[in-house]
């Protein structure tokens, strides 16, 4: 197996990082593909594999093309990159709101597709990335890339490219919601008391241990937060005021509002 990866900025370098810390690849398996040439000397050493500037033929040899450049420069990518493509080659997407058939196009009619949507937390094995595959990718073929995508954390293989939007808004732009909400818990703890250090302790924990304790019951996250909530406590009075204000309805208007953006911003 050998894998090009076109694009060394955060999410191909994590990708790449990842294939390599989860066995799935050597570093004489994989090439990296990066214009800025003041990123290879640290790409090179994280990662013990070729990077070179240009696309050269290598791209021709490797049985899986990872575009991780941003959408707007794609087309030109892909013109350079179809000329060398072999009809067997498969070429993955990790680009937001490029759809399969404007990947097919720029590429030449290429069928081989994989549209993949990563998050940020792949930097550190703890990634969600959901992904399509185009009809002429092999069952075989779908599960080696699902166990390529889970190296950097967890992969769904999904049937319906509407997903892929759903997935931009829940998993792709989720770091971001709740790395707001855990902004919110922030100010309200220094608020109340407690030093940014101290919030900062508090609130992390927090969340890894409500979010590792619903992740290792077999429980509904509302059962849950019932079991914690006495009547006439400190919890229902805070869900009470939540609830007064309608922030669950809030956070899923914000959840829906990202998905219409990324049909939205659809190519
Ligand atoms: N970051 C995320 O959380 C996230 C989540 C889901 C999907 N994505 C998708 O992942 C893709 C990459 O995002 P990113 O955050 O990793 O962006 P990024 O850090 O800017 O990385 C893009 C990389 O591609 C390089 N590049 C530009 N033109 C190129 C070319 N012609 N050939 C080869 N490489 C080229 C850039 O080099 P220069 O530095 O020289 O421009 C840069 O290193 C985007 O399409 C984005 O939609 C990102």
């Amino acid at each position: 197996m050998k894998i090009t990866v076109i694009g060394g900025g955060n999410m191909g370098a994590a990708f790449a990082v990842s294939f390599l810390q989860g066995g799935m690849l050597r570093p004489d398996q994989l090439t990296i593909v990066e214009p800025f040439e003041e990123k290879h000397a640290a790409l090179k050493e994280t990662l013990g594999c070729p990077v070179i500037s240009t696309l050269n033929d290598d791209a021709a040899i490797s049985d899986i093309v990872i575009l991780a450049v941003k959408p707007q420069v794609y087309k030109e990518v892909c013109a350079e990159l179809s000329s060398k493509l072999q009809p067997n080659q498969i070429v993955s997407s990790i680009m937001a709101g490029v759809s399969l058939a404007a990947l097919e196009s720029a590429l030449d009619g290429h069928k081989k597709l994989v549209r993949a949507m990563p998050n940020l937390p792949a930097q550190i094995g703890k990634g969600m990335t959901v992904f399509l595959c185009s009809p002429s990718i092999a069952e075989e073929e779908a599960r080696y890339l699902r166990d390529l995508f889970a190296a950097s954390g967890k992969a769904l293989e999904v049937e319906d490219e509407k997903l892929i939007h759903a997935s931009t808004a829940v998993s792709g732009s989720g770091p971001g919601f709740v790395l707001y909400i855990i902004e919110a818990f922030l100010e309200a703890a220094s608020e109340i008391g407690f030093s940014k250090q101290e919030a900062r302790m508090l609130v992390s924990q927090t969340f890894l241990g409500a979010q590792e304790l619903w992740d290792s019951r077999a429980k509904e996250a509302s059962e849950l937060r019932t079991q914690v909530t006495s009547p006439g406590g400190t919890t229902a009075a805070g869900i009470e005021s939540f609830e007064q204000n309608k922030l669950k309805a809030k956070i899923v208007k914000g959840v829906r509002a990202a998905f219409e953006r990324s049909l939205e911003l659809s190519s």
